[in-house]
């Protein structure tokens, strides 16, 4: 291959880039180190629907736009691909789920294996371990009064979660004072790929890369062997527990018979632990902070709680009654409009198009081509959502004011058949978290706060903390309802559950 063959050429084709581009580097200069996406929505702004930004030899293509980004959406003309960084985490995660080419036979292989692990009948049982996960997150809490920085005990939460459900391991993140080192190595192999990806365009790159690989060697030899433990104390222990882990190792694809092997089985094990927390936590943290911004939105989220759990401040939602939630629901649905936590993926077409036909932006895409659709750009675009696109609004998720969106603008689970398989787990555990906490809970925010994000590919904020004030019956609102009257905008008579 040449030198300066240049990578995701888009058969030479031009878009807009930023100003200030310069020779050799293009708009290397432009970047600032560890904020990708802050760095894709600052350069991005104003460039339209289609843009581009090229470090060196490696150009990147970026779809900012609801339309463009709902036609790339379009499962029967594109599908995913893996943008460099996420293709720099094949080196740990291989071809684990997330980060598996379509064409490749153990992507088919663990969807299969691992989809029943998924259903609602899964989540039934996932629910009580969820529900005692809470109960530990609140005994740490105790009876303190200082702030909590919620990204750090969300994540304590979220991982634990996971872990107990898929793994039936108890990671003790809440009777440490220090975060598991599972946590430190997962986020040191998430920087590496970004960092890794973000170096190699650059001359001289190559060995950069190396060096980061050097240096976060012991992390990963720590996560592989940890994953590696997982398997083996299973398989000595004879213990059938029939979590995700069992199916990992026993079971087989129902059509075709293929298993995994050793090596993919750990792959997919720190692709469920990193996979299944971080974007959840994110999820929890940004609308606890939405909430604790909007007094009006929380104090509803807050009598929908009442109105199903009643006065009780320990009460705890049963199965069924989570999907009643609506409110918050919706809270968290805009939570992730504004910051969708796996803020963006990538989507080729299967064989050479069009894009954009009619548009100043048309261009003709080939398989080799891919475009990154970052979805905080596309989730704002005011010719989908409006004049308030930048503003948290919850009830624009109401079905009222839904009726008549463009279609396929609102992606934070992604798309097609490699959309999310944990999307319902994450759901059922961000609302069953958020009720629990709100109705125990009132909760205040530094008003001095900016917010403030952290990158990791996925995101979280930053320094975000919260004051917890224990709830009591008298602190609820008079004529708060005694039990399960059910949220006031659901019609009487109809259905709670979502079908
Ligand atoms: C709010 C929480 C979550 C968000 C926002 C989220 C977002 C996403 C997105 C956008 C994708 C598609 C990425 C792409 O096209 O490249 C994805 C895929 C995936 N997610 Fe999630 N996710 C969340 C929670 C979870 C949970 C709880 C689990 C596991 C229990 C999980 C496991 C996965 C896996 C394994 C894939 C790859 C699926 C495949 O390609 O077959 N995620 N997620």
């Amino acid at each position: 291959m040449s030198l300066f063959k240049v990578k995701n050429s888009w058969s030479g084709q031009k878009f807009p880039h930023p100003p200030g581009r310069r020779p050799v580097a293009y708009d290397a200069f432009n970047l600032r180190t560890g904020t990708p996406l802050a760095n894709i929505m600052r350069l991005g702004a104003g460039l339209g629907p289609l843009f581009e930004v090229r470090v060196f030899q490696q150009k990147f293509v970026f779809v900012a736009d609801a339309a463009l980004a709902a036609e790339l959406c379009d499962e029967s003309r594109f599908h995913k691909n893996l943008p460099p960084a996420v293709a720099a985490l094949r080196e740990f995660v291989g071809d684990g789920l997330f980060t598996a080419y379509d064409h490749e036979p153990n992507w088919h292989t663990a969807h299969g294996i691992l989809m029943p692990a998924f259903t609602k009948s899964a989540m039934r049982g996932y629910h009580e371990t969820m529900v005692e996960t809470v109960d530990e997150m609140f005994a740490m809490w105790g009876d303190r009064t200082g702030p909590i920085d919620v990204t750090a005990d969300m994540t304590r939460l979220t991982l634990e979660t996971i872990s107990r459900c898929a793994f039936s391991r108890d990671f003790g993140s809440f009777t440490s004072p220090e975060r598991h080192p599972f946590v430190d190595a997962m986020i040191a192999a998430l920087m590496t790929g970004m960092q890794k990806s973000a170096v190699e365009p650059i001359p001289g790159g190559k060995r950069i890369a190396r060096r980061i690989d050097e240096a976060n060697a012991a992390h990963l030899a720590y996560v592989d062997e940890l994953d590696d433990d997982l398997s083996r104390e299973r398989r000595a222990s004879g213990a059938r527990p029939g979590d995700l882990l069992d199916r990992l190792l026993d079971e087989s694809h129902p059509q075709t018979g293929r298993r995994l092997d050793d090596t993919n089985i750990r792959q997919q094990i720190l692709t469920f632990l990193v996979a299944g927390h971080e974007t959840t936590s994110g999820a929890l943290s940004f609308t606890l902070y939405y909430l604790s911004r909007h007094p009006d939105v929380l104090a509803r989220a807050q009598e929908e709680t009442d109105a199903l759990l009643g006065p009780d401040p320990d009460a705890v939602p049963t199965f069924e009654q989570v999907p009643r939630f609506r409110h918050l629901r919706r809270c968290l649905d805009e939570a992730l409009r504004l910051w969708p936590t796996a803020p963006a993926f990538a989507r080729s077409p299967r064989e050479t198009t069009r894009i954009a036909v009619g548009t100043d932006r048309e261009a003709v895409m080939t398989p080799d081509d891919w475009a990154i659709i970052v979805l905080p750009m596309v989730h704002r675009d005011r010719r989908a959502w409006g004049p308030t696109a930048d503003e948290f609004d919850p009830d624009r998720f109401l079905p009222e004011n839904s009726r008549g969106r463009m279609k396929n603008v609102y992606k934070p689970f992604g798309t097609g058949e490699r959309s999310c398989i944990g999307r319902q787990f994450a759901l059922h555990e961000a609302i069953l978290v958020l009720a629990r906490l709100l109705h125990r809970y009132d909760i205040a925010g530094d008003p001095d706060y900016e917010l403030q994000i952290d990158e990791r590919l996925t995101i979280v904020p930053k320094g975000f903390r919260l004051t917890l004030t224990p709830r009591t019956p008298n602190s609820r609102p008079a004529g708060a309802p005694a039990s399960d009257e059910g949220p006031a905008d659901r019609p009487a008579g109809t259905c709670p559950v979502a079908h």
